[in-house]
Order: C-alpha cells, then structure tokens, then sequence
C-alpha cells in the first residue's frame, strides 16, 4: 500500500510499491492517460510529476511517490500552468496522432513552473527526452511561447 497525494486528492494505491507509477496508475487505478512508449526512460510519453518535477513514471516506482504530490494529465489542468499549457496546445492545433501528448503538456508545464519565460534553447534542452514521431516540435516550441506570454 502507498500512500500520495494524487492530482490534489489523498490515495492509497493497493500495489507493490517496486511497481513502476505508470503501471500503478493504468492499472491498478485505471487511470490510462498517462502512456506507454519504451519502458526504459527514452520516449518521455509516461511523463508525470512528482512534487512538480517532470518524472518518467515508466521507471520510477511506485515507493518514489510515497507522500508526495503526484500530478497526471488528468489533473494538469487543475494548475494554472497546466490550464495554460493546455489552452496554448489547443489553440497551435499540437497534437497529430496524439500519442505523445500528455508527455508533452507535462514536460511542458513542469519547464514552465521551472522557467517563465524559456528561450527556444531552454524549451529544446528541457523537452528534448520527448520524442514525438509526428514530428510536431515546432508547434511545441510556439506553444510553449504561447503560454509563457499568457501566464505573464
Ligand atoms: S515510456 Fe517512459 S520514457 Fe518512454
Ligand atoms: S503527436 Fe504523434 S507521436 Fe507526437
């Protein structure tokens, strides 16, 4: 059993706590926003937060988020930052196939509570660990511009 704050609520997550988050929160929780790309912290696409911080939740373990506070795509939005994020991904029309995206937003949203305003060089180096096969890096970085300029 491990106990955490998950997207603002307390929850206790009957699984072995050496289970990796994702799989925690697709399977036991039922939670399926959060997804599975190469299991080995190479893709980015099971990014969460824990305690703010962009984590590959495909190689952390459930016990890493023992009393903390765990944020998915589900509850990003919850946050201004997210929200921003969010409205700044619907507006540049990101998403292609879409796979990747609930990565993106919180890798995005994690480099924005990090740095306000991040230069194209700063969104690059902090969003390089997610891979998008669509190629939609480009409107990442503008949206990414986007929500720095909305959340100024
Ligand atoms: S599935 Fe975790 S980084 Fe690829
Ligand atoms: S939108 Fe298809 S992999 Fe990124």
């Amino acid at each position: 059993m491990t106990t955490l704050t998950l997207n603002g609520k307390s929850t206790t997550v009957d699984a072995d706590p050496a289970t990796p988050i994702l799989w925690a929160l697709r399977d036991t929780l039922g939670m399926t926003g959060t997804k599975f790309g190469c299991g080995m912290a190479q893709c980015g696409a099971c990014t969460v937060h824990v305690n703010g911080r962009a984590t590959r939740s495909c190689v952390t373990p459930l016990s890493a988020a023992s009393g903390a506070q765990l944020t998915t795509i589900e509850g990003v939005q919850a946050d201004r930052v997210g929200q921003a994020v969010i409205d700044a991904w619907v507006k540049h029309d990101v998403a292609q196939c879409g796979y990747c995206q609930s990565g993106q937003v919180m890798g995005a949203t994690a480099l924005l509570k990090r740095i306000k305003k991040p230069s194209d060089a700063q969104i690059d180096e902090a969003m390089a660990g997610n891979v998008c096969r669509c190629g939609t890096y480009q409107r990442i970085r503008a949206a990414i511009h986007d929500a720095a300029k909305a959340l100024a």
